[in-house]
C-alpha cells in the first residue's frame, strides 16, 4: 500500500484529479456515493472500481464515435508516483479544458423531464407529442443540456441558451455526440437486458477538439433500468442509487447535511447492484477487474 504522491489539483464529490505532467492527469475514483446531489457518510466499497472499470469498458466501445480523455486504466501505465492503492479506480487521461455544459441525452421520459413535461408539455421548451405517459419511450432520443454548477444543482437549459453558452456550432457538435453515444450505449445495453433511459456527459477540449471526459455511461452518470421491470407509466427500478435513496425517503430524511448513516444492509445492497451493473453490461466478471492485491 502507498499513497498518491502526485501534486494534487481538485477534489470532486467523487473523483480526486492529480497531475502527472503538463498534458495528463490522474483521476481517481473514490468509493464517495453522492445522492440528490449530497455526498453521503459511508462509502460503498468498491464503487470507485466498478466506475473505473465501466467507464474504461465505454471509452473503447465508443472509440469510434468520438474522442475521450482515456490513456490507460492499467495500473502499469502509471508513474510509480500514484502508488498502488488506486489501481482499479484511477484512469491516466489527457487534462483537458472542461466545456461548461453537463450534456444530457434521453430516450424516455423521466424524473425532471416528466416533471417538466407534466407541468408545460415541453422539456426545457423543447416539445414532445401530447398524451406520453411517464418512462415511456420518446419518438427520438433528445439533448437537454444544463449548466455545470460547481456548487448545488445544475440548472436545465433551452437551446437557445445553452447555444449562447458555447457557441453555435459547439453546441451542435455536443447535442450530435452526445446522441450518438447514447443511441449507441442504448442499442448495446438492450441487447443485455437493460434499458438505457438517459445519460450525461462531460466534454472538454484538448489542442481545440472535442473529448469526452470524466466517466462514461456509469450507473452515477445514466439511468439503466432492468427491461424485465420496466412498464410504461411506471417508475422503474433502476440500477443506480435506488436503494440508497429508497432508504433515505423511507426514513422522512430532507437531505440537508449532515445525513445520518446507512444501515449496512443498505450498503451491501448498492455495492451489489453496481458490480451487477459492470457485469451485465460488460460481459466480464468483476473479479477481473484492476485491484491493488494483485
Ligand atoms: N480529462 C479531464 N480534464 C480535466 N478535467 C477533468 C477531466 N476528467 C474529469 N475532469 C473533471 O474532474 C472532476 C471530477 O469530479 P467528480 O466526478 O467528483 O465530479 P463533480 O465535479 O463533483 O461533479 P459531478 O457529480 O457533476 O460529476 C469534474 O469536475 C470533471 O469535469
Ligand atoms: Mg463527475
Amino acid at each position: 500500500m502507498s499513497r498518491v504522491s502526485l501534486p494534487h489539483r481538485y477534489s470532486g464529490k467523487v473523483r480526486e484529479l492529480y497531475e502527472v505532467d503538463p498534458d495528463r492527469m490522474l483521476v481517481v475514483a473514490s468509493d464517495r456515493v453522492s445522492v440528490f446531489d449530497v455526498v453521503l457518510p459511508d462509502l460503498i466499497p468498491d464503487k470507485g472500481r466498478v466506475l473505473t472499470a465501466l467507464s474504461t469498458f465505454w471509452f473503447e466501445q465508443t472509440r469510434h464515435l468520438v474522442r475521450n480523455h482515456l490513456v490507460s486504466s492499467d495500473p502499469t501505465d502509471f508513474p510509480e508516483t500514484a502508488g498502488s492503492e488506486v489501481a482499479g479506480r484511477a484512469m491516466l487521461v489527457r487534462a483537458a479544458q472542461p466545456v461548461r455544459l453537463e450534456c444530457v441525452a434521453r430516450g424516455y421520459l423521466f424524473g425532471s423531464a416528466w416533471s417538466d413535461y407534466q407541468d408545460t408539455g415541453t422539456v426545457m421548451g423543447r416539445r414532445l407529442p401530447a398524451g406520453l405517459a411517464q418512462a415511456e419511450a420518446l419518438p427520438d432520443p433528445i439533448f437537454t443540456p444544463t449548466t455545470k454548477a460547481d456548487e448545488g444543482h445544475d440548472l436545465p437549459l433551452s437551446d437557445a441558451d445553452a447555444a449562447a453558452l458555447v457557441g453555435p456550432d459547439r453546441y451542435d457538435q455536443l447535442r450530435e455526440l452526445t446522441l450518438a453515444v447514447y443511441k449507441f450505449g442504448a442499442a448495446h445495453t438492450a441487447e443485455r437486458g437493460l434499458i438505457l433511459a438517459d445519460t450525461k456527459l462531460e466534454f472538454g477540449e484538448v489542442d481545440g477538439e472535442l473529448v469526452v471526459i470524466d466517466e462514461l455511461l456509469t450507473p452515477d452518470s445514466s439511468r439503466y433500468w432492468g427491461a424485465d421491470q420496466y412498464r410504461v407509466g411506471t417508475s422503474p427500478p433502476s440500477f443506480d442509487k435506488q436503494y440508497v435513496r429508497d432508504h433515505y425517503l423511507s426514513i422522512g430524511c430532507d437531505m440537508k447535511p449532515p445525513v445520518p448513516h446507512m444501515p449496512e444492509g443498505v450498503i451491501a445492497g448498492t455495492r451489489a447492484r453496481y458490480v451487477e451493473a459492470y457485469e451485465q453490461v460488460s460481459g466480464y466478471s468483476f473479479d477481473s477487474w484492476y485491484g491493488d492485491d494483485e
